[in-house]
């Protein structure tokens, strides 16, 4: 199974991109709703939170992980590949090798929580690849309570996005990195604030697409994936809206489980 790990529901924009491109893997995914949001955590708590995840996640079976959230990639994936001998996947440097390959004036914009973006991991890669490119970045804290809420579409989170992405636009960017895996849900309303000529980066696609190149290449890791389209969700709190917006986002019914952290 692809062991798959989020604070929430945001995590379920890499599932979704997961099953598009690698349909018919088996999936278990734990959303941390009793512990959400992690962006405004220390660092040595989403490190904590991360590590106790992934054990939860490897005694139900995965086999890979699968850090479906920005804040605990920009914070605790040393830790994780430190403690676990399992493949483990991030979804900051994906993201951060799409932007390069696709920007053409080098001026990207990330946004992101407090904790991505106060980590300075975006800079720090994409600076890395490209000394050239110039980096500016926004967190944008209230998005994730708002998506959680599920107010997608309302004309507040339309006013709230605007005034996040103001800084951003000024600067020009090109490509703007959605470092947050809550943000695709809000795809729609980023798009229209950012302006249409900036490109837009989902980290969700650009994990996926990483982990469909590794399996091809490592058929050790791939034989021991189940492929038989099962996947299974567990959140450390139940709430309406988990079941709500998996449904929207993953387009089936999805059965929460309870799971005590
Ligand atoms: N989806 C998580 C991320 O990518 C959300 C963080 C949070 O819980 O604040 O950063």
């Amino acid at each position: 199974m692809i062991g798959i790990f989020d604070s929430g529901i945001g995590g379920l924009t890499v599932v979704r991109a997961i099953i598009d491109q690698l349909p018919g893997y088996d999936i278990i995914y734990f959303g941390d709703t009793a512990r959400t949001p992690y962006g405004n955590k220390s660092s040595e708590t989403v490190v904590k939170y991360a590590l106790q995840n992934t054990d939860f996640l490897l005694s139900k079976g995965a086999k890979i992980i699968v850090m479906a959230c920005n804040t605990a990639s920009s914070v605790a994936t040393e830790s994780m590949v430190k403690r676990f001998d399992i493949p483990i996947f991030e979804v900051i440097t994906p993201a951060v090798e799409l932007s390069i390959k696709t920007s053409k004036k080098f001026r990207i914009g990330v946004i992101g929580t407090r904790a991505t973006i106060n980590s300075g991991i975006y800079e720090k890669k994409i600076m890395k690849i490209n000394r050239k490119a110039k980096v500016y970045s926004a967190a944008c804290p209230l998005l994730v309570p708002l998506v959680e809420e599920g107010w997608l579409k309302k004309p507040e989170t339309a006013m709230i996005v605007k005034k996040y992405l103001h800084y951003l636009k000024v600067r020009q960017i090109d490509t703007l990195i959605l470092g947050c895996t809550h943000y695709p849900l809000l795809k729609e309303v980023i798009q229209r604030k950012i302006g249409k000529r900036v490109n837009i980066i989902d980290s969700s696609v650009s994990v996926a697409e990483k982990i469909g190149s590794f399996l091809k290449s490592h058929a050790e890791v791939d034989n021991l994936l189940g492929k038989n389209g099962k996947c299974k969700f567990f959140a450390s709190d139940i709430t309406d809206q988990f079941e709500k917006t998996a449904k929207a986002t993953l387009k089936r019914n999805v059965c929460l489980e309870h799971v005590r952290m």
